[in-house]
């Protein structure tokens, strides 16, 4: 079901549990907080996905050919674009990312040091579809979804973002997607829980944002981190606490928060990567083709219709 942005939040907000959609992380507050998570020492994702990309970029080259139309699906700071632009050297790159001003000063990053290349910023949900302009080519795209955001959907949601990624491309397209892979839940939590709290002001940040959009008064001082590994979904999941009672109003509505009362901000799936897989070719992507780096925490994967 499609809903205004502030139906969305307050629908979600009057749950038992509530919740918030991960996607309203991301104001340039967020965006900027997420780039500074990528950099921590407990934040093994990025640079274990960009090593493994490094490390294969001849077979990934190889893979995916020049002169590509690349779309990258949340593109954030486009730095894992710029490290595939200079591998594949694609003639065209559309980053679409729902941080609008953040997103723009990325691509102009992209196109000062690509000054061949066509780049174009598309800011909008993806999640609602997305609608590329209509000169961009409909052959030749390489659709790029790194650092496991598609983690961030439930299974199902997941399975018709991949559908909808392969609507996207003819069957001489591909998909490049970023998988963290299953692993010892201790170093999962200490990615999802650091020791300088950035991830918690990040989790709390959303609180800032949602007062914005939808005009409440959470007190964010209020709210506390959360992180933890649920087993049986195989998922962290993040929640926001309440340090004591509150009653948290916006126009034309509200409801109490008892202490300890949680609001479910994130999950983010680790799928093995034989069931990522099967997913895939559920979705209409038959042949992959994966990397992964020596402990096996993550995966690059390309995948063909
Ligand atoms: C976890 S970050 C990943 C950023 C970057 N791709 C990387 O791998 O480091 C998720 C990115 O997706 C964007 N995003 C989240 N939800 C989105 C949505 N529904 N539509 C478009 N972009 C979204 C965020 O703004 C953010 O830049």
């Amino acid at each position: 079901m499609l809903m205004p942005r502030h139906t969305d939040i307050t629908h979600g907000l009057t749950q038992r549990p509530a919740r918030i959609s991960p996607k309203y992380f991301y104001d340039q507050q967020g965006s900027q907080l997420f780039e500074a998570i990528t950099r921590l020492p407990e934040y093994y994702p990025t640079r274990t996905e960009t090593a493994l990309m490094q490390a294969h970029a001849h077979s990934i080259a190889g893979v995916v050919g020049p002169g590509r139309t690349l779309i990258e699906l949340g593109a954030g700071n486009c730095q894992k674009a710029r490290t595939l632009c200079r591998l594949v050297q694609p003639a065209c790159f559309v980053g679409v990312d729902i941080s609008a001003d953040f997103l723009e000063q990325a691509v102009q990053g992209l196109r000062d040091e690509f000054p061949a290349l066509d780049a174009r910023a598309l800011a909008g949900d993806m999640t609602l579809g997305v609608a590329l302009p209509e000169d961009i080519p409909r052959t030749g795209r390489l659709v790029f979804y790194p650092g496991s955001s598609i983690g961030n959907f439930d299974p199902p949601h997941a399975l018709g973002l991949l559908a909808h990624m392969r609507e996207l491309i003819d069957d001489d397209g591909g998909l490049l997607i970023g998988i963290d892979l299953p692993k010892d839940v201790a170093v999962l939590e200490a990615a999802y829980d650091d020791a300088a709290g950035v991830t918690a002001a990040f989790n709390r940040n959303v609180l800032t944002h949602v007062n914005r959009l939808i005009g409440s008064d959470f007190d964010v001082d209020q709210w506390q981190h959360r992180a933890f590994f649920n087993h049986q979904e195989s998922r962290i999941e993040m929640h926001l606490e309440a340090v004591a009672d509150s009653h948290v109003r916006w126009p034309g509505g509200g409801r109490r928060f008892e202490q300890g009362e949680r609001i479910h901000t994130e999950n983010s799936y680790k799928y093995p990567l034989s069931v990522f897989t099967a997913m895939l070719a559920r979705a209409g992507f038959a042949q992959a083709q994966a990397w992964t780096d020596e402990r096996g925490w993550f995966a690059v994967v390309h995948a063909r219709p």
